[in-house]
């Protein structure tokens, strides 16, 4: 009875450490992802989710970091993304 709880939970242990790491490799490949799209890419795929993707020449250099803030919040960008897209817009 013992020894078959300890296998059990070996097994466990087993199979969450290939979950984790599973998951880990994943997320990896997921950030490569992100990190190889370009600021036209995340502009085009995330800025028209909720309203007609803005084009570069609508507003000011300025205008546009301070839109960046605020839609970085509104799409859920990361930092990196957000500064992709306002670097675009501002080329
Ligand atoms: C989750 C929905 C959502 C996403 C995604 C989104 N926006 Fe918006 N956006 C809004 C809403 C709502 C408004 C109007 C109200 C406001 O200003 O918060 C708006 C307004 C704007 C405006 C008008 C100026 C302003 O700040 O009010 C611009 C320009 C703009 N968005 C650009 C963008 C860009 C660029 C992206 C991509 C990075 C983006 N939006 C992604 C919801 C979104």
């Amino acid at each position: 009875m013992k020894t078959s709880s300890i296998k059990k939970i070996t097994w466990v242990i087993i199979a969450g450490t290939g979950l984790l790491l599973a998951g880990i490799l994943n997320g990896c490949v997921e950030s490569q992802k992100v990190a190889a799209k370009s600021g036209v890419q995340l502009w085009a795929e995330n800025c028209q989710r909720c309203h007609n993707t803005p084009s570069p020449n609508s507003f000011s250099h300025d205008q546009w970091i301070t839109i960046g803030m605020h839609m970085q919040t509104r799409a859920q960008l990361t930092e990196k993304e957000k500064e992709k897209i306002v670097a675009f817009l501002t080329q």
